[in-house]
C-alpha cells in the first residue's frame, strides 16, 4: 500500500575479487563466521513486506555475526532493499548508488542490491552500477546465505534471481526493528495478473506458509512481548494452508486471534477477488482483530477495472464493501486507487470519485498511473498526459481530505483504546493507534509507550485525532 520509503537502520558483508558465479552454483558454506564483526546497513525502499524482508535478511546477517549499524558511512556493507511499483520508487535506488560512484570512500565496502529492482535489473546492475557486487530478489533470499559465504570466499558478484520457486522465507531469527507491532509473512508472491503491476514479475508465484508455522511464530511472538501481529502477504487473502489441515483464511485469522496474549491483529493486502464473508465473520467473532480493512480497488470505473485486469466490476466490488459495512462493528475502510491509467477517459475518472463518495473511505492511497516493464499494460497505449493525472491525483486527494474530515470529526467525544507507539517530547505529546488505525495523539509521557490508553477524541483533521487521556489502563 501507499508508502514509499521507509528506512531501517542495520545490515552486512565484504567480498575480494573474482569471478562472477550464480547463487544457483553447489556451493559448500564458508565453516565459520569469516566477516564477524563486519557491519551492515540496510535502507528498506516500498511495502511492508519490504521492510519486513530486510528484517528477515538482518536476523540472517546478525546470525552469521555481523552487526547493524544505523548508517552507512559506518557499515561495512550496505544493501538496498528496492521497489519497482511505479518508475519513481525504482529510481531511488540508482541515486543512492550514484552518490556512492562520486563518493570514494566507498571503495572498500559491499554494496548489495535486494527486492524488486533487483529483480527486474537482474545482472544489468554489475554493468550500470559497477559498485555493486550482490543482487537478489526475494524469491531467492534463502539463498542469501550462501550468497555471502561466496563473497566470503572472494567472488566478486553474485546473484539470486530465480523466480522458479516454492520456496518461503522462513528464518531462524527475524530481527524486528517495531516493538510494538510485529510483521508475519503468512503468503509470499503474486498469481495475480493485474495489468499495471510488476510485483508477480518481481516477486515470484503465490507460496503459501502452514497455519501450523504461522502460529508457532505468533506463539513466539507473544513471548517476546509483542501484542500486535500484523500478518503479510502481497494478496494476504489469498493464503490456503498447503498442509492438510486445509484452514481457510478466515479460520486462519481465527487461529491467530485465539493465540493467547495476542491483543491486535491486522492484515495486509486483501484482494477483493478473495474477499469473502467468512472473513467479516470472523472478525464479529474475534475482537482481536482490528476493525480495519484495506481493500484495494484501483479504479471506479468497471471499464477500466477490466482493463486491469482485476477480476471483478464496480458493483462486485461495492458487494464485498456493503457485507464490511453489515459488521457487528464499524470496520474502516482504506484503499488503493490509481489515477490516469490507459484509457482512462474523464468520465471513467468522475466514477471512480463517486465511488469515494459512495464508499466514504478513512483512507486512501492514490498514484499516477506508471508504466512498468513487463506488464500487459506496457503494451497499451498511455492515453492520459503527466498534467491530466496530476490534476486527477488533486482533484481526488482533495475529495478525499473532505471525507476523511467530516468522518474524523465525526468521532468527537468518543474514547477509543489506543497503542501507545510514540512520544513527541517537544509537544509533551504521546502517539497512540486506534484499532481503527487511527492516529490518535495526546498528552501523555514517554512511559505512555508501548501500552494500551483509553483516550477520548476531542477535535479531529483529515489525517489524525487530537484527545485526553480517558481513564488509566492496564499494559
Ligand atoms: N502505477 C501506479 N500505481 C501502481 N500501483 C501498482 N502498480 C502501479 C503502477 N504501475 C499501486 C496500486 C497498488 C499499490 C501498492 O501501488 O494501487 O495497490
Amino acid at each position: 500500500m501507499g508508502n514509499d520509503l521507509i528506512q531501517i537502520g542495520n545490515a552486512p558483508p565484504q567480498g575480494g575479487s573474482g569471478v562472477e558465479v550464480s547463487a544457483t552454483v553447489e556451493f559448500a558454506l564458508a565453516p565459520a563466521l569469516a566477516f564477524e564483526g563486519m557491519t551492515f546497513y540496510i535502507e528498506t525502499f516500498g511495502c511492508q513486506m519490504n521492510v519486513h524482508d530486510s528484517e528477515k535478511v538482518a536476523g540472517v546477517l546478525m546470525a552469521r555475526g555481523y552487526r547493524p549499524v544505523d548508517s552507512h558511512q559506518e557499515a561495512d556493507i550496505i544493501l538496498y532493499n528496492t521497489c519497482s511499483i511505479r518508475e519513481k520508487a525504482a529510481q531511488k535506488v540508482f541515486s543512492r548508488l550514484g552518490a556512492f560512484r562520486k563518493a570514494r570512500s566507498t571503495e572498500r565496502k559491499i554494496i548489495g542490491v535486494l527486492g524488486c529492482v533487483a529483480q527486474q535489473e537482474g545482472e544489468r546492475f554489475f554493468e550500470r552500477a559497477p559498485q555493486v557486487s550482490l543482487v537478489c530478489g526475494s524469491a531467492s533470499y534463502t539463498q542469501l546465505p550462501d550468497l555471502l559465504a561466496q563473497l566470503e570466499c572472494g567472488n566478486r558478484r553474485v546473484k539470486g534471481l530465480n523466480l522458479d520457486t516454492e520456496d518461503c522465507f522462513e528464518t531462524e531469527f527475524t530481527r524486528r526493528d517495531n516493538r510494538f507491532r510485529a510483521y508475519l509473512t503468512i503468503i509470499e508472491g503474486c498469481d495475480q495478473r493485474c495489468a499495471f503491476c510488476v510485483v508477480p514479475m518481481t516477486r515470484g508465484p503465490e507460496r503459501s506458509r502452514s497455519g501450523a508455522r504461522i502460529i508457532a511464530e505468533c506463539r513466539r511472538l507473544v513471548d517476546a512481548g509483542y501484542t500486535e501481529i500484523q500478518i503479510l502477504g502481497q494478496i494476504v487473502n489469498a493464503w490456503r494452508d498447503p498442509t492438510l489441515a486445509r484452514w481457510s483464511f478466515a479460520e486462519l485469522l481465527s487461529r491467530v486471534a485465539e493465540v493467547p496474549g495476542v491483543r491486535r491483529v491486522r492484515f495486509t493486502t486483501s484482494h477483493p477477488r478473495y474477499f469473502t464473508p467468512d472473513i467479516v465473520e470472523a472478525i464479529d467473532s474475534h475482537p482481536v482483530l482490528c476493525d480495519q480493512i484495506h481493500l484495494p480497488v484501483q479504479a471506479g470505473s468497471s471499464e477500466v477495472l477490466a482493463r486491469m485486469l482485476r477480476g471483478y466490476s464496480r458493483e462486485e466490488y461495492l458487494e464485498k464493501i456493503y457485507c464490511i459495512r453489515k459488521a457487528q462493528r464499524a470496520i474502516s475502510l482504506s484503499t488503493d486507487i490509481i489515477v490516469g491509467f490507459c484509457g482512462e477517459s474523464e468520465k471513467d475518472f468522475e466514477q471512480t470519485v463517486s465511488l469515494l463518495a459512495e464508499v466514504e473511505y478513512d483512507q486512501v492511497f492514490s498514484f499516477k498511473f506508471s508504466p512498468r516493464p513487463n506488464t500487459a499494460a506496457r503494451e497499451f497505449v498511455d492515453t492520459v498526459s503527466e498534467e491530466e493525472k496530476s490534476r486527477r491525483l488533486a482533484v481526488l486527494q482533495e475529495v478525499q481530505r473532505q471525507i476523511q474530515l467530516r468522518r474524523n470529526q465525526a468521532l468527537a467525544g468518543q474514547t477509543f483504546e489506543v497503542l501507545v507507539e510514540g512520544y513527541q517530547p517537544r509537544l509533551g505529546q504521546a502517539v497512540g493507534r486506534t484499532t481503527s488505525n487511527r492516529v490518535l495523539n495526546f498528552p501523555g509521557e514517554p512511559a505512555d509507550i508501548g501500552c494500551y490508553r483509553q483516550v477520548k477524541v476531542t477535535s479531529a483533521g483529515p489525517n489524525s485525532l487530537v484527545g485526553k487521556k480517558a481513564v488509566t489502563s492496564d499494559k
